[in-house]
């Protein structure tokens, strides 16, 4: 697959099978966390709309935009990727979904252009890496129309003592939070140009507001018992995703740091401890 430039984009994980239901799992791990898939705001708001136009943007598998199909019978639901080899059957595609192909570096199409009323974004820092994200944000706001609502679901940076930041938080048995687990697979990542610093998520309301959005709202959910389970299956399968990918890209040293990094991970909790990952949800509305 390669996009406009002829340039094959990358992607540090994988787009197999085992891939899919990871993505599966996560949306319904990640919707428990958050205790909605929409917004209050945004559900209220769609409530009013009659027919709602929907764009899930990189959209992986879909199941975002399939469950949100159902919630919404009467909603029009594009969902796009860079790659469709994750889309699901055409059976399993609701008949109010669409499903295509669509790099968000590039201009939407023009009959794209101010036709949604929101536009959902999820998990994007594993493969903007140390592209400039505003350039995508800028094609996302074009397609929203007037009065329409953007909300952007992402991972977070945990600061750490030392001032550096990275994706995983470690939860102490009294729910203290630190970060710092996990530094030799962080370190091989960012050296393999396959992680950069995060800390720009925290900057999404500011920016929405610099783009004119209004009702820019954040949420952070906490740490909850009932999803430290699925977060555990989903970073160790991450982890080992991560690995391939590196010894792929002729890092072959990655299989002993995964099967170290494995090992730290497995002790964290059986001491007791567990780790998680920073997330904020970022909402905001184009103005009428
Ligand atoms: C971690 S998955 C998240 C999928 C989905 N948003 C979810 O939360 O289940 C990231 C997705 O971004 C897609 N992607 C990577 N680069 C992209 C680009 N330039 N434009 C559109 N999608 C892209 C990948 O193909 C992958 O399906």
């Amino acid at each position: 697959m390669t996009n406009a430039n002829g340039a094959v984009p990358s992607y540090v994980l994988n787009r197999d099978e085992l891939a899919s239901t990871r993505l599966t799992l996560q949306h319904f791990a990640m919707i428990k966390w958050q205790s909605w898939m929409l917004h209050p705001d945004i559900q209220h708001a769609l409530s009013n709309t009659p027919n709602p136009k929907i764009a899930d943007l990189a959209s992986g598998n879909g199941i975002w935009g399939i469950e949100l199909a159902e919630q919404l019978p009467s909603a029009e639901i594009l969902c796009t990727d860079i790659s469709d080899e994750q889309f699901p059957a055409p059976l399993a595609r609701p008949s109010n979904t669409k499903f295509e192909v669509a790099d968000l570096f590039e201009p939407p199409p023009q009959n794209y252009v101010g036709y949604y009323d929101f536009v959902h974004l999820r998990l994007t820092v594993g493969w903007l890496l140390d592209r400039n994200w505003r350039v995508l944000l800028r094609n996302v706001l074009s397609m929203l129309k007037p009065g329409g609502w953007i909300q952007w679901e992402e991972v977070t940076a945990a600061p750490s003592k030392n001032g550096t930041s990275g994706p995983m938080w470690l939860i102490d048995s009294d729910w203290t939070m630190t970060r710092g687990c996990l530094p030799h697979m962080e370190k091989t990542m960012k050296s393999t140009g396959m992680w950069t610093a995060i800390e720009w998520v925290h900057t999404l309301p500011e920016v929405f507001k610099q783009y004119g959005l209004q009702d820019v709202a954040t949420f952070e959910p906490k740490p909850r018992s009932s999803v430290l389970q699925p977060q555990k299956e989903l970073l160790r399968w991450f982890l080992i995703e991560i690995a391939e990918t590196m010894v792929k890209n002729g890092r072959a040293e990655a299989k002993e740091q995964l099967a170290s990094d494995l090992e730290e991970f497995d002790n964290f909790y059986k001491s007791g401890k567990a780790v998680t990952y920073g997330w904020c949800v970022a909402l905001g509305r184009k103005p009428l």
